[in-house]
């Protein structure tokens, strides 16, 4: 069984589709630990109501502790605002999902909503996410799984976060961490 510690920010909707993948058995995995860098992030209230441990922590050298003690073998970034440094990442096999279909708005400064307002901004007619192995760089490692989304004429930033996330984030990460689980990716 794969173990899991997952790296959040914020509402933690990837986390619980992390969550529910696992209890359903679609992925081979448990999500053994959760730490967040913001202390009322509500990533933590869904760990919480599903009893796995959880840790609000900003320095990065005890969130390695923290996933070592839960001898974690995959870190998934799950709407984790935070770049971790090349000591953390030779640490560690870690996973990120991204808003949009890397290379377009993606690096510095490309989280979250802005990403939706770029797009927007852009005038792409699809969009999509992004989920890709963690390097040294920001949104620049290896490419695993893309799912597009179509961006509509009335959209706001809002209304396309949303649906990525439904329609593209909530699919692909858990697609991910189960080819992961498989051995299906180095
Ligand atoms: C998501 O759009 C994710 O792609 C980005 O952060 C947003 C919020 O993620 N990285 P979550 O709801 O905290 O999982």
């Amino acid at each position: 069984m794969l173990r899991v510690g997952v790296l959040v920010s914020g509402g933690g909707t990837n986390l619980q589709a992390i969550i529910d993948n696992c209890q359903s058995g679609a992925i081979d995995a448990e999500v053994v630990c959760v730490v967040s860098n913001k202390k009322n992030a509500y990533a933590l209230t869904r760990a919480e109501k599903h009893n796995i441990p959880r840790y609000a922590e900003r320095q990065e050298e005890e969130i390695a502790k923290i996933l070592q003690s839960h001898n974690v073998s995959l870190v998934v970034a799950a709407g984790f605002m935070s770049v971790l440094s090349p000591d953390f990442i030779d640490k560690f096999r870690i996973i990120n999902i991204h808003p949009s279909l890397i290379p377009s708005f993606c690096g510095i400064g490309y989280y979250g909503l802005n990403v939706h307002k770029a797009a927007l901004l852009r005038g792409v007619k699809i969009t999509g996410a992004t989920v890709h192995f963690v390097d040294a760089g920001c949104d620049t490692g290896e490419i695993i799984l893309q799912k597009a989304v179509e961006v509509l004429a009335d959209d706001t930033p809002e209304s396309l976060q949303l649906r990525v996330m439904e329609q593209a984030e909530r699919v692909i990460l858990p697609k991910a961490i189960q080819m992961i689980a498989k051995g299906e990716l180095r």
